[in-house]
């Protein structure tokens, strides 16, 4: 398709799966994450894959520093952005909010609504300048149903289908489309990020479950983003079969 994407949290699970499907329908990614070696790999794994244009950049979305210096310059040398896919985000910790931890609570604000500001903010107005463009932004069930242990991740879920709802009204003058992708659980090492690394416990939310797989969410955000230019798909959600709602599920 030739179209320029840049996906945030390319380094693993859902945005490595993005970047795998855009690049193999012959779309440019411009990959962002904070590892440098992941991000070296993607880049070898798709340019020989599927010989398009992989470019690589260094970001910790939580810097607002770091993006307003990097973001800007990388898509000019990238050649544009027609795509933009905010993924990078992260839950820490399972806890009653009485016995949370705010700095968990501070990373998961900054990452998964703050980041996601700051990074849109950088894209939009190359989107602006050429009327056209399409965000896709990570949503969760979780911003959907709120469940115990997980206030402040679903609250930041929340925020981010508002805003996109938000940044929908107020680009509705250009042909810029804004989604929100709002999947249930998905196998990845979202879990053993949320259990600072306990991969026990991160194995136990999957067991019994036929988890969906990050390859199916990519299959969504690449669908929506090829859809008519008169139809704008605002919301998915998807849940694995054996899930009803946020943390309601039948383990087998
Ligand atoms: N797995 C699920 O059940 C599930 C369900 C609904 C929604 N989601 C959402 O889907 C998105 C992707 O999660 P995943 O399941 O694919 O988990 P994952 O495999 O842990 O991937 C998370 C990605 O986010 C990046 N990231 C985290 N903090 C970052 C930061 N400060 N700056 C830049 N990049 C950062 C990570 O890259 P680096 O570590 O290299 O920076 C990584 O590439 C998240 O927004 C998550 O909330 C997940």
């Amino acid at each position: 398709m030739n179209r320029h994407v840049l996906i945030t949290g390319a380094t693993s699970g859902i945005g490595l799966e993005c970047a795998r499907i855009f690049a193999q329908h012959g779309d440019h990614v411009l990959l962002a994450g904070r590892r440098e070696e992941r991000l070296a790999a993607v880049k070898a794994e798709l340019e020989t894959a599927y010989g398009v244009q992989v470019q690589t950049l260094i970001l910790d979305v939580r810097s607002r520093e770091d993006v307003e210096a990097k973001v800007k310059p990388a898509i000019e040398a990238f050649g544009g952005v027609d795509v933009l896919v905010n993924n990078a985000g992260l839950a820490q910790g399972l806890d009653d909010f009485q016995d949370s931890s705010v700095d968990d609570a501070v990373t998961m604000i900054d990452t998964n609504v703050k980041g996601l500001i700051y990074v849109t903010k950088e894209v939009l107005p190359f989107m602006m300048a050429q009327n056209s463009g399409h965000i896709v932004n990570m949503g969760s069930t979780a911003g959907i149903y709120a469940y115990p242990k997980g206030a402040v991740y679903c609250a930041t879920k929340a925020a981010v289908k508002t805003l996109s709802d938000g940044i929908r009204m107020d680009t509705i003058g250009t042909d810029i489309k804004v989604t929100t992708i709002q999947p249930g659980i998905v196998e990845t090492d979202f879990s053993a990020v949320r259990f600072h690394g306990d991969e026990e416990r991160a194995k136990s939310v999957y067991a019994g479950i036929e988890a969906i797989q990050p390859e199916d969410v990519a299959d969504v955000v690449y669908y929506v983003t090829n859809q008519p230019r008169r139809l704008q798909i605002s919301d998915v959600t998807i849940m694995a079969n054996q899930q009803a709602a946020g943390f309601m599920v039948h383990k087998k």
